[in-house]
């Protein structure tokens, strides 16, 4: 026990409401209000805090993790703009776990505790409008590389619908490290589902017409304020593209998710900023063995007015911190996000107290920081490597990402082309990876190759999937989701100047 407090406990002794720290009248609250929404059966919590036994069993480690702050998990700093729901315990509480240890954790009048607040059973959000379930359960081996594999979930909707919020239930959590949500209006996705005799596909070899945000850990589902909502039209079905971590057990996987929707139409559309984009592929990260403090940084500035609702960080083990601040045409600075302890399994999105407005012309900057040295006990490789950027969770990425919509609607489009355009800066380093693996040279032969069903065009799945996207982005002049052979010359042509360019 830090001494203050004893010295404190000393003088205070002989008032009585101090000298007995009970569970029913001092923690019993504390731990309803903020630890048994996790911690209970069915949660993502490994164990249940939901009575006088369970807390007493673990209460050592639970006054060593409050006290360090690894829970309530929350990365968030409190100092700059106020989020909602915040986990974070006062000091006060804090240290009445410790009191309460301290005093050989007595139990205190049952008639002191507080109701056990009525959580929802099964769903965070309550009774879903929809639940869907992969058809069948997808074995993941107990070891060997991550897994990345997509599921169709059919849904024959007979009507639009706008999609409020939508809540993931894994069978497996120890292995489901993060699904994304997307739509396929073409019927390409099933028709691909279980190919190759197990459930789902590998390959993103179909066109994603939408995307419901995604899951990862420690996220906690939220519905979309006021009349925001993301559109689900009819005809769709929902991908899940989910990634896996192998856990040293075989586990099987049969995702349920549930949604939320809303009763009409949102008046304005949802409209990402991510910075830097491509989860920090933009950037080219690239970090050597031993470099405890790498730093990537980008910005964006935007062209129209623009509200804010949350914020999130995405990134893998050795991401130490990572800043997202905002300057205002006026000079104004303000901090939208800081994470000084970055935990790979507490990626949440916070959701702003009040939506931020930021004006046109506000610049909005990312500052993401690594630790590669050994020293750093999140490092996947012992020793230290080379990092690259990468989809394996042993490779890094990093990217701080705005969720909001234009102040007016009509600005959509505007903001819509600015972000995409920022997303070229994926193709630069695109090109030099190119270039490096001498790809140049070899084009004709590659292009041969992949073209499977030799009808002179690279359709989107004959295009090797790390780099389909931004090739389509920075090729496809059609927009036909394909590469015919004068958009194959216009490549060549571009990795000849960019060659040049560079010197190599
Ligand atoms: C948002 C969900 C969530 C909330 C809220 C939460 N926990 Fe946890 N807790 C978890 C999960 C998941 C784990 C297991 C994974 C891990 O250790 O990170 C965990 C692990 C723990 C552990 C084990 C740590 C260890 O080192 O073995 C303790 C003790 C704990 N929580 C106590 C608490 C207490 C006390 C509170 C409230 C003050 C709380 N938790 C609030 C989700 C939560």
């Amino acid at each position: 026990m830090p001494s203050k407090i004893f010295a404190f406990l000393i003088l205070l002794a002989p008032f009585s409401a101090f000298a007995e720290v009970t569970y029913h009248k001092d923690i019993a609250p504390i731990v309803y209000a903020n630890c048994t929404s996790c911690h209970r059966e069915g949660e993502s919590a490994p164990f249940s805090l939901s009575n006088y036994e369970e807390v007493s069993r673990k209460a050592k480690t639970i006054a060593r993790v409050v006290d360090d702050g690894y829970m309530p998990p929350w990365h968030a700093s409190p100092k700059h703009l106020p989020f909602q729901d915040v986990r974070r315990l006062s000091s006060d509480e804090i240290s009445k776990f410790s009191l309460w240890l301290e005093a050989g954790k007595p139990e205190g009048d049952p008639a002191a505790a507080p109701q056990m607040p009525d959580f929802p059973k099964g769903w965070q959000l309550g009774e879903p409008d929809l639940v869907v379930s992969m058809a069948k359960a997808y074995e993941v081996p107990a070891d060997g590389p991550d897994i990345y594999r997509n599921f169709v979930l059919p849904l024959d909707l007979p009507e639009d619908k706008w999609v409020k919020a939508i809540e993931l239930r894994p069978s497996a959590r120890s292995v489901l490290h993060h699904s994304l949500f997307f739509l396929d209006d073409s019927g390409t996705a099933r028709s691909l589902d279980g190919k190759d005799g197990k459930p789902g596909f590998s390959g993103m070899g179909f066109r994603k017409s939408g995307s419901l945000g995604g899951f990862v850990p420690g996220a906690t589902s939220k519905r979309l304020p006021g009349d925001l909502a993301r559109p689900l039209p009819k005809g769709s079905d929902i991908v899940l593209s989910t990634h896996f971590h192998p856990s040293g057990k075989v586990e099987n996987e049969r995702t349920t998710i549930g949604l939320y929707f809303a009763d009409s139409p949102p008046s304005r559309q949802l409209q990402e900023v991510q910075v830097p984009p491509g989860f920090g592929r933009g950037v080219g990260i690239d970090i050597p063995a031993g470099e405890s403090n790498y730093v990537i940084e980008d910005s964006f500035t935007l062209p129209v007015d623009y509200e804010a609702i949350s914020v999130g960080g995405h990134a893998h083990y050795i991401c130490k911190t990572m800043e997202m601040t905002a300057t205002l045409p006026d000079g104004e600075r303000k901090v939208l996000l800081e994470i000084t302890d970055w935990d790979m399994d507490w990626q949440d999105t916070y959701y702003f107290e009040e939506s931020v407005i930021l004006p046109a012309g506000t610049i909005i900057k990312s500052v993401i920081s690594y630790d590669n040295s050994s020293n750093n006990p999140a490092n996947p490789h012992i020793p230290s490597q080379r990092i690259k950027w990468g989809r394996e969770s042993t490779d890094e990425m990093g990217s701080i990402t705005l969720i909001g919509v234009p102040v007016e609607a009509d600005d959509f489009t505007r903001l819509s082309r600015a972000t995409k355009v920022e997303r070229a800066k994926i193709l630069t380093s695109l090109g030099r990876e190119l270039i490096n693996s001498r790809v140049a040279s070899r084009l004709p032969r590659i292009i041969k190759s992949l073209d499977k069903n030799r009808d002179d065009n690279l359709d989107a799945s004959e295009l090797p999937e790390r780099m389909r996207a931004a090739l389509l982005l920075k090729l496809d002049a059609d927009g036909d989701k394909s590469l015919n052979p004068s958009e194959l010359q216009a490549l060549k042509d571009w990795l000849e100047n960019l060659k040049a360019s560079e010197g190599v």
